[in-house]
């Protein structure tokens, strides 16, 4: 019986460098997600299809089996704490690291912390770590702008050159977890479709290899 295989993505940077790896597995998507408003795209292997999705929703598909493979930022799997799902592969793309970051030469207020963030788990892990009690403030992105408009005293976020720091006076901090993209699996499906998937993993694995 043939089995098919659902492989969710992201737009953006994370499917722009995962095409190379799943083009070396014999996976190329027919579809551009950046054009195209499908959210299922066919891919040449018929039994093979991509979902595109919100980088921080991958997971969830995962985790629950509504797709079998995910690339995910080793941020966004640490905020969502990995239940249901295997991670595989360090697929040694989208490098960055996550880290604090606030004014130069200002410490940091004695007492509760306000930290704005996306990684809200990751944010009260790490500071509980030192000991300090935080209160976090969710946000969605452009976190860079909340110690500038008083919003909150420091943020964690990803930061890869610093310009986006740099640009809103911002300098980085303290260092949390060095990030790259993970390749994620479904628990059950790793079972039950071991060997569609495994032949997936060890191709691309040997691609993530050869470009080291
Ligand atoms: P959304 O746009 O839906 O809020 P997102 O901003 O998390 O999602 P991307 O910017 O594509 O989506 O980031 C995907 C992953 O790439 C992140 O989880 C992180 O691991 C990594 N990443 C984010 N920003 C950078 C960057 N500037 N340089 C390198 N890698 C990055
Ligand atoms: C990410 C992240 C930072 C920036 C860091 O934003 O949220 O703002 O990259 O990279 P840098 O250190 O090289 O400046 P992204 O480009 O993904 O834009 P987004 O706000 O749409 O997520
Ligand atoms: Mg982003």
């Amino acid at each position: 019986m043939t089995q098919t295989i659902t492989i969710a993505l992201s737009k953006g940077r994370i499917y722009k460098e995962t095409m190379p790896l799943l083009k070396a597995a014999g996976i190329e998507v027919l579809d551009d997600p950046e054009t195209s408003r499908k959210l299922i795209l066919d891919t040449t292997n018929e039994n093979i299809k991509v979902v595109i999705i919100r980088a921080t929703d991958v997971p969830t598909y995962v985790e629950y089996g509504a797709a079998d493979l995910g690339v995910i930022g080793k941020d966004v799997l640490m905020e969502h704490g990995g239940h249901g799902l295997y991670e595989m592969l360090d697929l040694n793309i989208a490098c960055c690291k996550l880290m604090t970051a606030g004014f130069k030469d200002t410490p940091l207020p004695e007492g509760q912390l306000k930290v704005a963030t996306k990684f809200v788990n990751c944010a009260k892990d790490f500071f509980s770590g030192q000991g300090r009690q935080i209160e976090v403030i969710k946000l969605y992105g452009s976190m860079e702008l909340a110690p500038i408009v008083g919003l909150a005293d420091c943020i964690v976020d990803v930061v890869d050159t610093g310009n986006t720091l740099r640009a809103n006076g911002l300098v980085p901090q303290e260092h949390i977890a060095d990030i790259s993209s993970r390749l994620v699996v479904n628990k059950a499906s790793m079972k039950m479709k071991h060997t569609a998937l495994q032949g997936i993993l060890d191709k691309v694995s040997a691609a993530v290899g050869a470009r080291k």
